[in-house]
């Protein structure tokens, strides 16, 4: 048994990250013909565990199931970011609970992801949630065929707060054969005062780039198309190592594997150089769409959330890409409400939004997380206010969104075609190179292909086209 602790959690120390190399083998009867659910929330680096769990699962036979009645094993691989993903946690462990109490006593039910790393979910689940069988964090996913087949019938909680190492030799069961995510970077060392991650993730550890590049080739071999290389803050890669790549060189090494599309997630406006901007701009397979959060548009706001740039410095950024890439696509992350902003920060909010014209944006209202400096800010803004500009700050963000969408009207586009698409089976789905979700007919034979679309109808979230 080991319990999640908040202050180890916060801990940053210069000892040096072990890179490991698992080489780990499973008796694929240990669980034969045994089913499987797994739900996930959160990130994409969440979803990209998400592909590690149902590989480590299915090394023991177990096979997927999408109703939580036919399995043998449930899986909630949870997301921490905001207060609603408390709601999910307890709407799910009721539906559980009720599977095993009615119908299934031998339901093993497994809770992972960053809730498992937070103290409070954690006693609670010891607490109230005793039908729960294993909880497993982030620092040892590796751990889940051990944690399965030694249970002992009591609950088993096995979270570390250290500070991460570096896993190699993962086994992932990818959601698509098109497009593949790849881990540069764990971790975050950044601490804006409003976000739990720093503390579910663990410190800032970059892969070795060699690493990297081996999977990248891999995927290539395989007939992969799209990459998209994950981290908290994949623009400050390898910065803590020695002897090793910059992110702008890191993407110049991976555009060499040859791979069709590159993309990345998520740069942080503080460690954005002049070279990365070059390099996507040089490569061809490195796609022209950037997630820049901007989190606030006051400076004010900026320095409380601990983001360490300005305003300016912000729309310097912006406009050096926008002049150096023209056909960028450029999205963000914005927080409103974040205490004691008031009508003049959210309106300098409004105004970088009317400036930068987003092709889209999330936009949250700022839910405090317990353990970060800004949940120990009091807060004069009430509940009301906040949604009022949420819902403004939205109808700002919805106006460029489809404006943007429409200057693609009548243009003729690459698009990777990823499968049939949800609302019409007619018609199939995949990408721009500026990341626009384009629902296309006359192709259904050209999945996993990039092929050229003509666009017919702009809506704020959506093209049409037809294949040419
Ligand atoms: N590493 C990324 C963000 C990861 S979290 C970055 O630095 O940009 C994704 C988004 O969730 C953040 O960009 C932020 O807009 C939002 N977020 C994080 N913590 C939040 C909180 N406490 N309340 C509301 N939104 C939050
Ligand atoms: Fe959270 Fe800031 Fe790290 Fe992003 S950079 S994960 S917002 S602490
Ligand atoms: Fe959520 Fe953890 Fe990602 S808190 S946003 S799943 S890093």
């Amino acid at each position: 048994m080991k319990l999640p602790n908040l202050n180890e959690a916060r801990k940053r120390s210069n000892s040096e990250v072990d890179y490991i190399y698992l080489n780990q083998n499973y008796n694929e009867n240990t669980f034969k013909g045994q089913k499987y659910f797994l739900r996930t929330y959160g990130c994409q680096m969440n979803v990209h565990d998400g592909e590690e769990i149902a590989a480590r699962l299915e090394s023991l036979g177990l096979i997927v199931t999408d109703t939580i009645e036919e399995a043998d094993v449930v899986i909630l691989n949870t997301c921490a970011i905001r207060e609603n993903a408390h709601d999910k946690l307890y709407g799910f462990l009721g539906r559980c609970k009720h599977e095993k109490e009615k119908n299934n006593p031998n339901l093993i039910i497994g809770i992972c992801g960053c809730m498992a790393q937070e103290e409070g979910v954690v006693n609670d689940l010891i607490k109230k949630h005793p039908y729960v069988d294993i909880v497993f964090g982030t620092h040892n996913i590796h751990e889940l065929q051990d944690l399965l087949i030694k249970r002992n019938g009591k609950q088993n909680i096995e979270v570390y707060s250290c500070e991460g190492n570096v896993y190699e030799n993962v086994s992932y069961k990818r959601d698509s054969n098109i497009k593949a995510w790849v881990n540069i970077q764990y971790g975050c060392d950044k601490f804006c005062t409003y976000c739990i991650v720093p503390y579910t993730r663990g410190k800032q550890r970059s892969r070795k780039s060699k690493e990297i590049i081996k999977e990248v080739e891999c995927l290539v071999k395989n007939g992969y198309k799209e990459v998209t290389l994950l981290g908290q803050n994949v623009n400050a890669y390898g910065k803590e190592l020695d002897n090793e790549l910059s992110f702008a060189e890191l993407l110049k090494k991976v555009s060499e594997t040859g791979i069709e599309r590159i993309r990345f997630v998520t740069s942080h406006p503080w460690d954005f150089t002049d070279d990365m901007i070059n390099t996507i701009s040089e490569c061809s397979n490195i796609m022209p769409y950037i997630h820049l959060p901007l989190q606030s548009g006051s400076s004010r706001i900026l320095k409380l959330m601990g983001r360490r740039y300005t305003k300016e410095e912000y729309l310097e950024l912006y406009n050096k890409i926008r002049n150096t890439i023209p056909n960028c696509s450029i999205t963000t992350d914005i927080i409103v409400g974040f205490p004691n902003e008031s009508d003049e920060d959210f309106n300098e909010t409004l105004e970088v939004a009317e400036y930068c014209k987003y092709d889209s944006a999330f936009t949250f209202i700022y839910s405090p997380r317990e353990g970060t400096p800004a949940a120990k800010m009091d807060d004069k803004i009430d509940m009301e206010t906040k949604e009022k500009r949420l819902h403004r700050l939205n109808e700002v963000i919805n106006k460029y969104s489809l404006e943007a969408n429409k200057k693609y009207l009548n243009k003729i586009v690459p698009v990777l075609i990823e499968g049939i698409s949800e609302k019409d089976p007619n018609k199939v789905f995949g990408y721009t190179d500026t990341m626009k979700l384009v629902n296309v007919s006359n192709a259904q034979d050209k999945i996993g292909k990039i092929i050229n679309v003509e666009i017919t109808d702009a809506k704020s979230f959506s093209l049409d086209g037809k294949a040419i």
